[in-house]
């Protein structure tokens, strides 16, 4: 089925619930999540942990596992309906135009084979080519994401390598696929600065030339502001604001962005200004209203009663607090994000 879209758009996700049937209840992971991912562009997904984010991933991809179920939406790819592709069409689509960098890359490679032979068949896939083609273009990629001596590591089995070097492997094996889509789960996660900061330059060389999008997910805001074009916040499995990187970091208008911004590390003080009081709600009894309330330094009565709706913050820019819908006439003053510094 062939859907016409906006030109710009490669990714779009509409209305995604995704559930967990768990003893303790229903685990609402991820609650009515919608975004758009443009070609030749890189956009965050950050949040806390357990706000979502990697089960956003699964379920684009549709490898959620139980309890685990897409409830309810829509993903279009490059004008696919995935939801409602086979599972074999599924799998060709995996290989060929999605790939996906893992938290966990040690659960993503083949135990049996050699990483230089890993790396190769997705070459050899793509470009239809030889072998010892495929095999020095292999080598060429491990060169690429700073394995060093990568002649001699092709041969190496995943479990010879250290964690770090399998996440290089990931990164060269998701990146060789050129894909169409590039999902990205704390890729650099365990990378010492230097090399997280050439694989995040690859990753962007890759996606600019090849006008493919990134859906790069971390807890580093720091990265996003340097990476991205857009960041999506996500907290407790919903998207509470959206938008273009550059407005979102200088004028954040949903209080957990403030908070997220204002906690992490200022370069030119040495430290965050401040930290978001609490923690992460039990995923199985959200608060009412406004998920956010009980953390909230701006949070009224009508926040525990019902909960915002998306409203327009500006150009692309969208958030959900009824403070910027205008339900709730109050400022958002600065100073609350401040730490008290005795
Ligand atoms: N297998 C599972 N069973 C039950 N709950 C799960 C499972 N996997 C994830 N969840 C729940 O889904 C929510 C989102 O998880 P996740 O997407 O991994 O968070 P993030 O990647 O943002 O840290 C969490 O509340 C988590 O407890
Ligand atoms: S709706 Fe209320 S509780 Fe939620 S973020 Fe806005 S002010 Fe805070
Ligand atoms: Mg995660």
């Amino acid at each position: 089925m062939i859907e016409v879209r906006n030109s710009d758009t490669l990714l779009e996700v509409r209305g995604l619930h995704t559930y967990f049937y768990t003893y303790e209840g229903v685990v609402k992971a991820v609650n009515s999540v919608s975004y758009r991912l443009n070609r030749g562009e890189i956009t965050g997904l950050v949040g806390e942990s357990g706000s979502g984010k990697s089960v956003t991933a699964q379920s684009i991809i549709r490898l959620v596992k139980a309890p685990g179920k897409v409830v309810e939406g829509e993903v279009w790819l490059d004008g696919q309906d995935l939801m409602s592709c086979s599972e074999a069409e599924m799998q060709t689509i995996r290989g060929r135009k999605i790939s996906m960098i893992f938290q966990e890359p040690r659960a993503a490679l083949n135990p049996l084979f050699t990483v230089g032979d890993q790396i190769s068949r997705v070459i050899q896939l793509r470009e239809g080519c030889s072998r010892s083609v495929a095999d020095s273009h292999a080598v060429e990629m491990m060169r690429a994401v700073e394995i060093a001596d990568p002649d001699r590591r092709a041969n190496a089995y995943p479990h010879e390598l250290s964690g770090g070097m399998c996440q290089r492997v990931m990164v060269a094996m998701a990146l060789s696929a050129n894909p169409l889509l590039l999902i990205a789960d704390e890729p650099t996660t365990g990378l010492d600065v230097t090399v997280q900061a050439q694989v995040l330059d690859l990753i962007r060389l890759r996606v600019k030339s090849a006008g493919s999008a990134c859906l790069f997910i971390t807890h580093d805001l720091g990265v996003v502001a340097e990476l991205c074009e857009r960041v999506i916040v996500m907290y407790a499995g919903r998207v509470v604001e959206q938008g273009p990187v550059a407005e979102i970091f200088s004028s954040p208008r949903h209080p957990y962005t403030q908070g997220l911004i204002a906690s992490t590390l200022r370069v030119d003080i040495d430290k965050p200004i401040s930290t978001i009081p609490g923690t992460v709600p039990d995923a199985v009894n959200l608060p009412s209203g406004c998920t956010f309330h009980p953390r909230c330094p701006f949070a009224e009565d009508l926040c525990q009663q019902e909960e915002p709706q998306m409203v327009e913050a500006g150009k692309n820019h969208t958030t959900r607090c009824h403070i910027v819908s205008g339900r709730i006439e109050r400022e958002m003053l600065e100073e609350a994000w401040t730490l008290e510094t005795a």
